[in-house]
């Protein structure tokens, strides 16, 4: 094929980010021809580009990981999957199949759990707004509901009534464990006296029964020893409340926050490098609990990990529409994918990776989505040998909070699809089109074009 005519630019040679080598980074040319040995070719050509790819050879194998080093150590533990990390229904599905029971923050998302099949006593309900109706809801069926403010307490009292019975609920509370900035807009502080202040009124209003503590420090969190001072606040809690108020602490619910081997902007270091292991996590987890609960208490240890599982069972595949140069000489591409399926571009930095071998020099390059918005930057920087229009980009790790966020914003969703550990490939959502968007509308009668004649 006839290379397409570039005019030529005058740039000062750059051969990569200095290294002691004078060459650029290994990783800026990585291949990648297949998923899970299905050739990206293949899966292009059948379901489209762009592609959201998940591995359950990878979220099986993470979900083992991160089980196994709490579960060997602590021997009361459960984990709730964050439904809005993703909640490809398949996905969903196959973290229940690990054992994972739901963890929710909408009413969409516990409609959306149980209609998967998950009972309501298997269904973890946080969030900062529960409407009265679904608090009735969840609580008719069971649910573990975690109260985030006053307003659910005056609810479920009056959904209590109504029930004719009293109603287990755990608190959502917010601590101080060097994690900053705190997270303190959800559940009660802790150091101020609010939680305790909310434990007394659940008390003096009879129908509620407090039996959890629940606490998410945030997301991402490289600190492992943030977890050890978290868990013995909510533990020294758990007993306070117990003593002044004859509550019986049944779980203690610590969130999610471990990060996945994701590259954050302004973080040097590769992720193997810079972030403890999940072994350090689960070490300062048990290690507090051991020091702080009684001898012979264990009550249930909640993990609601949501990107650990599976970020890095996710790849996005886009392919390059063109090349071209800015006016400064910069090298830039238009990808078939950007910022409307990648929200976390705005946080990490991706490995991107090449479908095929391709010669030359690498140069700093920017990769643009291909929306018509200046915001649309897949990467601003990246080494990338010259790339032929069809080459085709493979980003990763983007299986967390990606195509949860995606938008219908200029283009429509595309198909995403889950490589089963035998190499076989599952539509696990089809390609959006036109209908998608348009299904709900409604155009006044007076403004309806005239049909052609
Ligand atoms: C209440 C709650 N639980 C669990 C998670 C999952 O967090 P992560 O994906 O960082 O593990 C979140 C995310 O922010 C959350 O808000």
């Amino acid at each position: 094929m006839k290379p397409a005519y570039e005019k030529p630019v005058i740039r000062k040679l750059q051969t990569g980010v200095m290294n002691k080598f004078g060459r650029s980074p290994a990783y800026a040319r990585k291949i990648r021809s297949d998923i899970d040995g299905v050739a990206i070719d293949d899966l292009v050509e059948k379901f489209g580009s762009p592609l959201f790819v998940y591995s359950e050879r990878v979220i099986r194998q993470k979900h083992r990981q991160v089980h196994t080093a709490f579960s060997t150590r602590y021997p009361n533990v459960i984990f709730g999957w964050s439904y809005k990390t993703n909640y490809l229904n398949a996905i969903c599905s196959l973290m229940h199949q690990q054992g994972s029971i739901a963890e929710v923050v909408s009413e969409m998302e516990y409609d959306k759990a149980r209609a998967l099949g998950v009972p309501g006593e298997k269904i973890i309900f946080n969030g900062p707004h529960k409407s009265p109706a679904a608090l009735e809801k969840a609580a008719r069926e069971g649910a573990m509901i975690n109260i985030d403010q006053m307003d659910e307490i005056y609810d479920l009292e009056k959904v209590s009534a109504k029930l004719g019975r009293p109603l287990n609920i755990g608190m959502r509370i917010n601590l101080d464990c060097g994690i900053y900035p705190q997270w303190s807009r959800f559940g009660f502080n802790l150091e101020s006296g609010q939680a305790l202040e909310a434990a007394k009124r659940i008390k003096s209003g009879g129908k509620l029964i407090l039996n959890g503590l629940h606490c998410h420090i945030g997301t991402f969190i490289v600190d492992a020893s943030a977890y050890g001072r978290q868990v013995e606040k909510m533990a020294a809690f758990g007993y306070e409340i117990e003593k002044a108020f004859s509550f019986s602490i049944e779980y203690l619910d610590i969130g999610g926050g471990f990060p996945s081997r994701s590259r954050l902007r302004g973080i040097y270091l590769p992720p193997e490098v810079a972030l403890p292991s999940i072994d350090e996590y689960a070490e300062a987890v048990t290690h507090a609990l051991a020091k702080a609960l009684r001898p012979g208490d264990f009550p249930k240890l909640i993990l609601e990990s949501g990107r650990a599982l599976i970020d890095e069972a996710g790849w996005l595949v886009t392919t390059v529409l063109s090349a071209k140069r800015l006016p400064d000489g910069t090298r830039a591409y238009v990808a078939d994918a950007g910022v409307n399926l990648l929200f976390t571009a705005n946080w990490y930095k991706f490995n991107i990776e090449l479908d095929r071998e391709t010669g030359g020099i690498n140069e700093q390059s920017v990769i643009y989505g291909p929306l018509c918005m200046n915001i649309d930057v897949v990467d601003e920087a990246v080494l990338l040998p010259p790339l032929t229009r069809g080459t085709r980009l493979v980003i990763s790790p983007i299986g967390a909070y990606n195509h949860t966020q995606s938008m219908q914003f200029i283009n429509v969703r595309p198909a995403s699809v889950l490589i089963g550990e035998r190499g076989e490939v599952d539509l696990i959502r089809e390609a959006e089109d036109l209908t998608d968007i348009t299904r709900r509308e409604k155009v006044p009668s007076r403004f309806a074009q005239p049909k052609p004649k």
